[in-house]
């Protein structure tokens, strides 16, 4: 997700998971070709598993960008398929190319042959179908072209995307959810792995699609609720979280905090996505306060999260 998933969001969150797949913030296939490749995908093993979102629709720009990325240590290369901002829509990536599938499967073509049978897995990620598109059609003949591309594992928002109508945060809230045409297109295409997305707001919320469905993937909810990322390995991979409290998380995230400031990154960068950490707990406000207030003074180090953090526990013992 633009401007949340950044490479310090990724350190912090895999405090709170193991298992959960990681998706950077979407680059454009352009910035990688005649960018600062390098920078635009710094990462570090520790984020791993972690699939880069790629965002084009020029099956060469495409075919040179993934060449440049596949030995990157990304598990996935994904398409964006659905993001409908302006921007996008001007160079007609994103959500528009809903409308041209003959030019998805040329680009997820060009992005397969780049990425061999030996690099990383090429996705995409999709809406339910633009604006007036009548969906009940336009939707499996997408995937039937997807599936002719052997492209084996998609992600769909559930929900149509309005261009030119509303803003890209309405176009996350204001077209409805349609969710059983999601497992609807589950049965119509077994041999695709589909993944939903769109609304959960937990991880027991999604629970329920795992047995019909191929996976669950949560945007807005793991960023701004990330104790749900703690919940991810033991409730959908039984397997214990690799901390037991978001106390211990937060701990856990403190080296690379601390080695970051090191380098002169300011606190700000590294505290910002932690603000969400605390919901509805006596010393929440409190918490939440101090990290805005205080991560961007001059001098700011990781005492101020430290503050941050005995504001929630001060208030949680005398409860
Ligand atoms: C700040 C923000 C940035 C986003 N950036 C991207 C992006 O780069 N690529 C993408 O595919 N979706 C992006 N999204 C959409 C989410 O991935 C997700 O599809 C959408 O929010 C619906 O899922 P949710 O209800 O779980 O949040 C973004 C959403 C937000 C709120």
């Amino acid at each position: 997700m633009m401007e949340w998933t950044d490479r310090h969001w990724r350190r912090f969150a895999r405090c709170l998971t193991r298992r959960a797949l990681l998706y950077t913030e979407m680059v454009t296939a352009a910035a990688l070709v005649h960018g600062r490749t390098e920078q635009l995908i710094e990462h570090d093993a520790a984020e791993y598993p972690l699939a880069l979102q790629i965002g084009g629709s020029k099956p060469d720009e495409l075919h040179a960008a993934v060449l440049r990325v596949r030995d990157q240590g990304f598990c996935e290369i994904n398409l964006n398929l659905g993001c409908p901002s302006d921007r996008v829509q001007a160079g007609c990536f994103g959500a528009a190319l809903m409308a041209d599938p003959i030019r998805v499967a040329e680009c997820l073509s060009a992005m397969r042959t780049a990425s061999g049978s030996e690099g990383p897995e090429i996705t995409a990620k999709i809406r339910l179908g633009i604006d007036d598109q009548v969906i009940d059609e336009t939707l499996p003949q997408f995937l039937e072209m997807l599936n002719s591309s052997n492209i084996e594992r998609i992600i769909i928002h559930a929900r149509i995307a309005i261009l030119g109508g509303l803003s890209p945060k309405q176009n996350r809230d204001v077209p409805p959810l349609n969710y059983s045409l999601v497992t609807q297109m589950k049965r119509q295409f077994p041999h695709l792995k589909i993944i939903l997305n769109g609304g959960l707001q937990t991880v027991e919320s999604g629970l329920e699609y795992m047995d019909s469905l191929d996976g669950i993937m949560m945007g807005r909810a793991a960023y701004q609720n990330p104790q749900e990322l703690l919940k991810v390995d033991p409730v959908i991979f039984s397997e214990p979280a690799p901390h037991n409290s978001a106390r211990d998380a937060l701990m856990a995230y403190r080296p690379y905090v601390e080695k970051h400031l090191e380098k002169g990154w300011p606190l700000k960068h590294l505290s910002r996505h932690l603000v969400g950490l605390y919901h509805q707990v006596p010393g929440a406000r409190r918490y939440r306060q101090i990290l805005s207030e205080e991560a961007h003074l001059p001098g700011a180090d990781w005492a101020v999260i430290e503050r941050a953090l005995n504001a929630v526990s001060e208030v949680s013992t005398h409860a």
